[in-house]
């Protein structure tokens, strides 16, 4: 501690004071060196209960947002399984003590993956091949992102952050009816074709809503993670299990490719809009190009939506026009940018977003070649959004891709694989699960990583935090993520207003269909006069998107919304404890694309 300075001995100050002097000069010091040291209002939306409790409770005791994100993702790939997991992958947007980064833990294509890898000997693809089943896998990413987080940011002790999920995998959990429904219409899907029914075989009792769920192997997982870290994971036990899964069932990954595997820091997306900057999701994520292109369009006809009221028919003509010409974008130029050039800049330049949106048609459905497909029936990744109190945000976004991924769980360690190679371009012109099509710049080679459309996304303002927001949706991440945003800044919404609101969706094609989330849909005159025009207005039999949002209002007041069309839970509270300094110094990234 700091000797007191020489101002007490010449009797400048009170005996009492000066004796309290050194702790005054250490505390300032600390809080200068040590810039966590603050406590107040901090907010967190999240797709279940349990990583509520647990995001909350990390926070309250001084951890900060990075922190409870890697306690909350634990957490999920237990008691969110569809999507939750350690065997997939994500991305992390990221805002700390002032700096915006970006952690990309996608998925790779295995080594010995190959382009036509999901064809036949005629070049067809051979049904189901990229969705369920081992060699549908992508070597996972989310231990590896998780960790990388926590070695910069993390405050508190790695091991610590993952006894809640221990806890919950080792004691069990009464799963959530929603949980329950997801996990039967799963059965019909993997049955005769790999082990999910061997784990997850408890949903199907009738009594399942009142029996505690235990994944005793999964304990044991997070155990020796919690112990050696991502080594584990990679070059470990939990490795080896993982391969001679591979093996037993004809998989690609291999030791190497686990070895191999890095998280990658990229600097995010940033786009100026509206006197904001959004922060968001650079390639291989096609989500962040896509919402500024979105924005921007949208701006370009600011006159054209002036007179198109909220969800009038003009309104969603609108919507669906540029939405169409995003998914134009998104199919020719996005891919990996480690082994495709995308031209990010000329995609979000504001001269191609004023020439593209004015190339709208204002009263016609402008026409897409070729019909192909719509939307699959499984749109499960998750997403979850934490604020701390000292202004630190986590937007994270991560998945299996599919629901329940590939179906297989690791054998003796308890987790569910990716069924994400499906995100690749498996045959240039073929839909993927999400009827999205693509081209060369998402063809699959090895080490790849396949084009996501997750939107994990911040919005600063004179550098403080005014939103935090995602969810999941597959194809829908981003005309998600971009109808909340104008929910709340062109129609003044609540954020709870804006999450709950209908959502539509277009891309590209079929080009004349709209597709409207289950739960809320398009007014009966917006409908006719659509289907009127030539749309085709379905709604869905499944809800896409589960928004978590976070937002501070025009007065400063934090707010924050889950959507209802998940099992999420949206809590501001008071933080009294202050954040930990780090546990450790830091380094710069061992992978830097920045
Ligand atoms: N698998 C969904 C996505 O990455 O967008």
């Amino acid at each position: 501690m700091p000797e007191a300075p020489a101002l007490c001995e010449h009797g400048a100050m009170k005996r009492s004071l000066c004796g309290l002097l050194p702790l005054v000069v250490y505390a300032l010091l600390a809080s200068f060196f040590a810039a966590p040291l603050r406590a107040g209002p901090a907010a967190i939306a999240i797709p279940d209960s349990h990583g509520a409790e647990v995001a909350e409770a990390v926070l309250r005791e001084g951890g900060n947002a990075i922190d409870a994100a890697v306690a909350t993702a634990f957490v999920l790939a237990v008691t969110y399984p569809e999507a939750g997991n350690l065997g997939g992958g994500g991305f992390i947007t990221l805002h700390h003590q002032g700096n915006d980064r970006f952690l990309d833990f996608r998925e790779a294509a295995p080594e010995r993956a190959s382009r036509d890898m999901y064809l036949d000997a005629q070049g067809n693809y051979i049904k189901d091949s990229s969705l369920i089943g081992h060699r549908a896998a992508g070597v996972p990413g989310t231990v590896a992102g998780l960790w990388e987080a926590h070695r910069l940011y993390g405050t508190r002790p790695w091991k610590s952050l993952l006894q809640p999920a221990i806890r919950l995998a080792r004691d069990g959990f009464v799963p959530h009816p929603q949980l329950i429904e997801r996990t039967r219409e799963a059965f019909a899907d993997y049955e005769g074709k790999t082990n999910f029914r061997d784990y997850f075989g408890p949903f199907a009792a009738g009594d399942a809503a009142q029996q505690a769920f235990r994944q005793p192997e999964l304990a044991a997982t997070l155990q020796r993670i919690a112990e050696r870290g991502a080594q584990d994971f990679y070059a470990g036990r939990t490795a080896q299990l993982l391969v001679a899964e591979m093996r037993r069932g004809g998989g690609l990954i291999s030791r190497e490719d686990l070895r191999r595997y890095r998280a990658i820091w990229r600097a995010p997306l940033q786009q100026a809009w509206r006197g904001y900057t959004l922060v968001t999701a650079p390639p291989p994520s096609s989500g962040g190009i896509a919402l500024v292109q979105l924005l921007g369009m949208k701006d370009v006809l600011a006159a054209e939506f002036k007179d198109a009221p909220y969800l009038s028919r003009q309104y969603v003509h609108l919507i669906a026009e540029i939405e169409k010409r995003v998914f134009a974008d998104r199919a020719e130029y996005l891919g990996d940018p480690d082994f495709f050039k995308v031209p990010v800049n000329a995609l979000v330049a504001p001269s191609y977003l004023r020439q593209r949106a004015q190339q709208v048609d204002r009263t016609a459905i402008s026409s897409p070649t070729g019909v192909k497909p719509g939307l699959g029936e499984s749109l499960q990744t998750t997403h979850f959004s934490i604020l701390d109190a000292a202004g630190n945000a986590v937007s994270l976004t991560y998945t299996l891709n599919g629901s329940f991924g590939n179906g297989v769980v690791v054998r003796g360690a308890g987790f569910l694989l990716n069924n994400e190679m499906d995100d690749f371009s498996v045959k240039p012109g073929v839909p993927n699960l999400y009827g999205v099509v693509g081209a060369a710049a998402n063809e699959i080679a090895p080490r790849k990583r396949m084009l996501s459309s997750m939107t994990p996304t911040i919005l600063l303002k004179d550098g403080v935090v005014q939103g935090v927001l995602g969810t999941p949706g597959g194809s829908t991440i981003f005309t998600s993520v971009f109808q909340t945003l104008i929910n709340l800044f062109d129609h003044g919404m609540t954020a709870g207003e804006a999450v709950a609101a209908p959502r539509f969706h277009h891309q590209l094609l079929p080009g004349t269909l709209i597709i409207v989330s289950r739960c809320c849909n398009l007014p009966e005159q917006t409908r006719s006069e659509l289907t009127a025009m030539g749309y085709d207005v379905r709604q869905n039999s499944w809800e896409f998107g589960d928004m978590q949002v976070i937002q501070r209002t025009d007065s400063g007041t934090l707010t924050a919304a889950s959507d209802p069309r998940g099992r999420g839970q949206a809590r501001v509270f008071e933080v009294t404890t202050p954040a930990a300094a780090p546990e450790k110094p830091r380094s710069r990234p061992a992978a830097v694309a920045e």
